[in-house]
C-alpha cells in the first residue's frame, strides 16, 4: 500500500513520532477558543491546563471573522497574546485554518457562494460551513486568510501542527448551485475525457436520458421520479473531490509558508457519508479523527471500536490522534445523556489501546453561549468543583504515566474492507431493499469479530491485503475490477476472504456484472446467486442452526462450494427454502466464504470464528464476554489493554505479564467493572515480528 503520509523533504519522516517527542509523550487537551472569553480567564485557562496535563490544544478552528474583521484586514491581537501565553506555558498549539467558518461580511458580498440545498433553496448565513465547495470565490478569500496565516505563525514555537479546516464536508458536502453544476462538467470531462463515455458508464439510453452536450448534464436536483444512479453516484464522488481540492489546496500553503509542521484534518470516521475518508487520510501527514458515542444505543463501545480500527486503517497501522469526543454529554442528540463516571476514561483508554496516540476533546472550555453551550468539555460550567474536571485531571495524569506506550502499534490478522463508494452505491434509489444499509451491516459484522475478540483493521478496499490473514467483506455491493481481481488474488495465495449478502454485484459505475451474480466473485465463491430474496418487515427465515434470518436472503446454486449454513426445508426457511445460506469455497491455497443472507448475531459469529480459525487469525488474550483485549507493539515492547465493559468485576487469566509499574500478576489480572487496565508483556517468543 502507498504510505498516506508524505515522505518529502519538509516534514520529519514519521511526523507522529515528532510530535510526541515534542509533547513528551501523549497528547492530551482539546479545542481551545479563547475568542469566546475575556482575556483575564485566558490565564486561568493556561493555569488549569497544566494541572489537567494538558500539552497540545487546538486553536482558532471557528476564529475567520475575529482575524480577518474587514476584508484584507487583519487582527492578530488575541493569536499573538494566546499562542505566547501557550508557549511560555508549555502548552503546544494545533493551529487551525479557521475556513469552516466564513465571516457574515464575506457571504454578504458573495451571496452565490451560499450552498444550495436540491430543490434548489440557498442556505442561509448563520451556522458555519455556509459555503458552496466549488465557489471560487470562497477560494480565494479561504486562500488569502490561510496564507496570512501561515505566513504569521509559520516560525511560532509554539505551533506544532496544522489543523486543516474543520470536520469538511460535514454540513455543506453536497451543494446543487449551477457553480457546482459547471464544475461537476469540469471534473466530468477530466474524468471521462468524451460524452460517449459519460452516456455508456450511466446507462443514459435508459429513460431516453442520453447527453448530446456536456452543458446537458446538471447535479442530480430534485426530479419527478429516480434520478440516473450514475449520475448520482458520480455526483457524490465530485462533491467529495471538491472539498478535497480545497484541503489540498489549504495544504500546499501550509507547505510552502511553514515547511516542517506536520498537518492533520479531523476526520469523521463513519459519522460522515458524504466525503471518502480514506481519501482524505492520504492527504494528511497524521491521520486524526473525531468520535462521538450515540448515548441511547447501549452497544456505543462497538462503534467506539469500530471508528478506532477505521482511523488506524486510514493512517496505515500507524498511531493516528483522537482530535475530539466529549468529556461528557453532547447537545446534538434528541437526549443528551452525561457520561457514567468513568466512561470517558474507559472510552478514552480504548482509543489509545487501539493505536490512539493522542486524547483531544471537543472543548476545553464549556461555552457560555452559543449553540454548543450545553456540549461537555474539559472545564465544566461548574469549574473545577465537578466530577468531570476531577476525571479530566485524573485522566491527564494517566496518560502521562503511560507515556511508554505513544509509537507502539496495533496489528492486526484481519483486514475488514470499509468502503465510501459501495456505502453510497448501496443506498442510491430503486434497490431490491432500502431495508440493507452499509453501515447496519458492518456494524453487525465488526460487532460479531468484536464479540471475538477479534482485531481488524477498517481499510479501503485498494489497501494492501498481503499483511493480512484473513479479508472480511461485509458490504461490497459495488467493487472495481482490480479490487475484485486484487481478492481473487489475495485467496490464491492462500487468504481467507469472507463477503456479506448483494457483495460484488455491480461494477465501479453501479452496472451490474451480468451472468449471474455475484458477477465480480461467482468464481471465486464457487456460486450463482440465482435471485436475491429480500424480506418484508416482520418476516424471517429459519436456519439450520436453529436461529433466523431477517432483512435479506438469496437463492444460491452451489458450484463447487460447500454449505456451512442452510435455509431449513419447508415454507419456515423463507423464499430460499433448502438452498445454501452461508458456504465456502476452496480457491488456489485460500478459501472465499459467503454469507447470502442477513446473519443473526449468533450465526455471523459462528461463520466468521470458522474464517477466522481457519486463517490462524487469533483474539489477542482469553477473556470473558464483555471484556475488551487489544494489544500494542513494537519490537521487544508489548502491552494489552483489558476494558471491561460489564458490571461485574472480570478475571483474566494470564502469564508473563505485568503492571506498568513491575508488581506481577499471580493467577492473572482482575480488571474492575467498567474498568481498563494495560498490562506489560513479557516477550513472547515466536510473537510476529513487526509486519509493516
Ligand atoms: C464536531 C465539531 C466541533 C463540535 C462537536 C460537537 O466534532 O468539529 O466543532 O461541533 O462536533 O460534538
Amino acid at each position: 500500500m502507498t504510505s498516506p503520509f508524505r515522505a518529502s523533504a519538509d516534514t520529519p519522516a514519521d511526523p507522529l513520532d515528532a510530535l510526541a517527542e515534542r509533547l513528551g509523550g501523549i497528547a492530551y487537551g482539546g479545542d481551545y477558543n479563547p475568542e469566546q472569553w475575556p482575556s483575564e480567564v485566558w490565564q486561568q485557562d493556561v493555569r488549569l491546563m497544566r494541572e489537567a496535563g494538558v500539552n497540545l490544544v487546538t486553536l482558532g478552528v471557528f476564529s475567520w471573522s475575529r482575524l480577518e474583521p474587514r476584508p484584507g484586514v487583519h487582527d492578530w491581537d488575541l493569536l499573538d497574546t494566546v499562542l505566547d501565553l501557550l508557549h511560555e506555558n508549555g502548552i503546544a498549539v494545533d493551529l487551525a485554518t479557521p475556513t469552516a467558518a466564513p465571516p457574515p461580511w464575506f457571504t454578504r458580498a458573495h451571496p452565490a457562494s451560499l450552498p444550495q440545498n436540491a430543490s434548489g433553496t440557498r442556505l442561509a448565513h448563520g451556522s458555519r460551513q455556509a459555503f458552496c465547495p466549488s465557489s471560487p470565490d470562497y477560494a480565494r478569500a479561504a486562500d488569502a486568510v490561510v496564507t496570512a496565516l501561515a505566513q504569521r505563525y509559520a516560525t511560532h514555537p509554539a505551533v506544532v501542527l496544522w489543523h486543516v479546516h474543520n470536520e469538511w464536508g460535514n454540513h455543506n458536502a453536497l451543494c446543487y448551485c449551477d457553480t457546482s453544476a459547471a464544475a461537476f462538467r469540469d471534473w466530468l470531462r477530466r474524468r471521462y475525457t468524451t460524452l460517449d463515455r459519460v452516456n455508456d458508464v450511466w446507462g443514459t439510453d435508459f429513460w431516453g436520458q442520453r447527453y448530446g452536450d456536456w452543458e446537458e448534464i446538471g447535479p442530480p436536483r430534485e426530479t419527478t421520479a429516480f434520478r440516473n444512479p450514475g449520475l448520482e453516484l458520480d455526483y457524490r464522488r465530485f462533491s467529495s473531490d471538491a472539498l478535497l481540492d480545497r484541503h489540498r489546496a489549504e495544504s500546499a500553503l501550509l507547505r510552502d509558508l511553514a515547511p516542517g509542521i506536520p498537518l492533520t484534518t479531523n476526520l469523521l470516521g463513519t459519522l460522515e457519508k458524504k466525503v471518502d475518508g480514506h481519501a482524505f487520510a492520504r492527504h494528511c501527514d497524521i491521520v486524526s479523527v473525531d468520535h462521538y458515542l450515540v448515548a441511547a444505543d447501549p452497544g456505543n463501545h462497538v462503534d467506539l471500536a469500530l471508528n478506532a480500527d477505521l482511523a488506524r486503517g486510514m493512517a496505515g497501522g500507524r498511531p493516528w490522534l483522537l482530535m475530539e469526543h466529549s468529556t461528557s454529554a453532547v447537545n446534538w442528540q434528541p437526549v443528551n445523556v452525561p457520561k457514567a463516571p468513568g466512561e470517558m476514561r474507559r472510552n478514552s483508554l480504548t482509543h489509545l489501546a487501539r493505536g490512539a496516540d493522542g486524547i483531544l476533546f471537543f472543548q476545553w472550555r464549556q461555552s457560555r453561549a452559543g449553540a454548543e453551550k450545553w456540549h461537555s468539555a474539559m472545564l465544566p460550567h461548574g469549574g473545577t468543583d465537578t466530577r468531570t474536571w476531577a476525571e479530566v485531571t485524573a485522566l491527564g495524569a494517566e496518560l502521562a504515566s503511560l507515556a511508554e506506550v505513544r509509537g507502539t502499534r496495533v496489528r492486526a490478522d484481519v483486514a475488514l474492507l470499509f468502503d465510501w463508494h459501495a456505502w453510497w452505491a448501496l443506498e442510491l434509489d430503486a434497490r431490491p431493499s432500502e431495508r440493507l444499509r452499509h453501515l447496519d451491516t458492518v456494524r453487525d459484522w465488526y460487532g460479531a469479530l468484536w464479540d471475538l475478540g477479534i482485531t481488524c483493521d477498517l481499510v479501503a478496499p485498494d489497501a494492501d491485503l498481503t499483511p493480512y490473514r484473513a479479508v472480511v467483506a461485509p458490504s461490497l455491493y459495488l467493487v472495481s475490477d482490480s479490487d475484485a481481481d486484487a481478492l481473487h488474488t489475495f485467496v490464491r495465495g492462500g487468504g481467507h476472504a469472507v463477503f456479506g449478502p448483494f457483495s460484488g454485484a455491480v461494477d465501479a459505475h453501479d452496472r451490474v456484472r451480468t451472468g449471474g451474480h455475484p458477477g465480480a466473485f461467482r468464481d471465486l465463491l464457487g456460486l450463482v446467486v440465482d435471485e436475491y430474496l429480500p424480506l418484508r418487515e416482520g418476516e424471517s427465515a429459519l436456519l439450520s442452526d436453529g436461529s433466523r434470518a431477517g432483512l435479506w436472503t438469496e437463492r444460491i446454486e452451489a458450484r463447487g462450494c460447500t454449505a456451512r449454513l442452510r435455509f431449513a426445508d419447508g415454507p419456515d426457511g423463507g423464499p430460499a427454502r433448502g438452498g445454501p445460506a452461508a458456504t465456502r469455497h476452496s480457491y488456489g491455497a485460500g478459501a472465499a466464504w459467503y454469507a447470502g443472507a442477513a446473519l443473526p448475531a449468533r450465526s455471523l459469529r459462528d461463520l466468521l470464528d470458522a474464517v477466522c480459525r481457519e486463517a490462524g487469525a487469533a483474539p489477542a488474550a482469553a477473556v470473558p464476554a464483555g471484556v475488551e483485549a487489544v494489544r500494542r507493539s513494537a519490537g521487544d515492547r508489548a502491552y494489552l489493554f483489558l476494558v471491561n465493559h460489564t458490571d461485574q468485576e472480570a478475571t483474566v487469566p494470564l502469564e508473563g505479564h505485568t503492571r506498568l509499574d513491575g508488581t506481577a500478576l499471580p493467577g492473572g489480572a482482575s480488571v474492575p467493572p467498567g474498568g481498563v487496565v494495560v498490562l506489560r508483556e513479557q516477550a513472547a517468543p515466536g510473537r510476529e515480528a513487526d509486519r509493516r
